[in-house]
């Protein structure tokens, strides 16, 4: 798979799928433009893709912090059009081990992280890419956002709202030549997962799912939702009565691991 994009935004590239994509599109006459919060793993993720021949510019950047975000973008852009922006940084949460279901405050910290986190540097990104009639927006939602989660609701909010809000930009875009990829991943194995306490059906390895992302941004597909069969149970989950959906989620059922952002 050779990326024709050459300047390349990556958001949450500090570990699991970012830092998997950002591997992947490594390569001589590449610039990644990297972010996350952790500067450490960022930096050591940049070093390794610098020795694959990509130039790299890595930024410690919280990206709910939309201002400081969108100047990023801003001066990212000024030394070159971006190509292709994959929205990726996210944050998980949820029902604690003592089954305490999620605070106002967690609820506010996921929604402003997922959500508006990419949804704020995408519509910086949109303009500039709507200048210049060229470029990519890559969204990576959840399959979440199709099966809402009893043990995690703000984080299935925050990906349904997304889903939503690049659906939307995505019918916008439409006569201006800037493509829009939604991606609904199922369980990735990642930090996120770790955090997860319970049943994690057809996970599969970030290098697995950075593969199957990649296929599907380089094909411009508008949406992809993976694996099938996961995405095809939670179609058809939603269409049954609210008691069986009830039961048949019962068995799938979670708590969330909580852990310091910055470790
Ligand atoms: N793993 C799964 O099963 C799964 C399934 C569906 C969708 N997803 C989505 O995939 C995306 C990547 O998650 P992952 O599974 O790869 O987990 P991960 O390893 O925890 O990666 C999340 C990335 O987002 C960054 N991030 C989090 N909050 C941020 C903030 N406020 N500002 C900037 N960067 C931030 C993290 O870096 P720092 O901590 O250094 O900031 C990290 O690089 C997320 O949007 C997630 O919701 C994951």
């Amino acid at each position: 798979m050779t990326p024709t994009a050459k300047r390349i935004l990556v958001t949450g590239a500090s570990s699991g799928l970012g830092a998997a994509l950002a591997r992947r599109l490594a390569a001589p006459g590449v610039t990644l433009l990297l972010c996350a919060r952790r500067c450490e793993p960022l930096e050591q993720i940049a070093a390794e893709l610098r020795a694959c021949g990509a130039e790299v510019i890595a930024e410690a950047l919280d990206v709910s912090e939309i201002t400081a975000c969108s100047d990023w973008i801003d001066r990212m852009w000024q030394q070159g059009a971006i190509d292709l922006a994959i929205l990726n940084a996210g944050i998980f949460g949820g029902r604690t081990p003592d089954g305490r279901a999620e605070t106002p405050q967690a609820a506010t910290e996921i929604i402003t992280t997922n959500l508006i986190g990419a949804a704020a540097p995408a519509l910086r990104l949109a303009e500039l890419m709507r200048q210049r009639k060229a470029g990519q927006l890559v969204f990576i939602s959840s399959l979440a956002a199709f099966g809402p989660l009893a043990d995690a609701p703000s984080y299935s909010a925050s990906k349904a709202g997304l889903t939503a809000f690049a659906r939307a930009l995505r019918e916008d875009l439409l006569p201006e030549k800037v493509k829009v990829t939604i991606v609904h991943p199922g369980h990735v194995e990642t930090r996120q997962t770790a955090q997860h306490v319970g049943p994690l059906p057809g996970m599969v390895s970030a290098e697995r799912a950075a593969d199957l992302i990649l296929r599907a941004i380089l094909s411009a597909r508008s949406e992809y939702a993976f694996p099938f069969h996961l995405h095809l149970s939670l179609r058809g989950l939603a269409l049954l009565p609210l008691r069986w959906q009830y039961r048949l989620n019962k068995a799938f059922r979670f708590t969330v691991r909580p852990t310091d952002p910055l470790d």
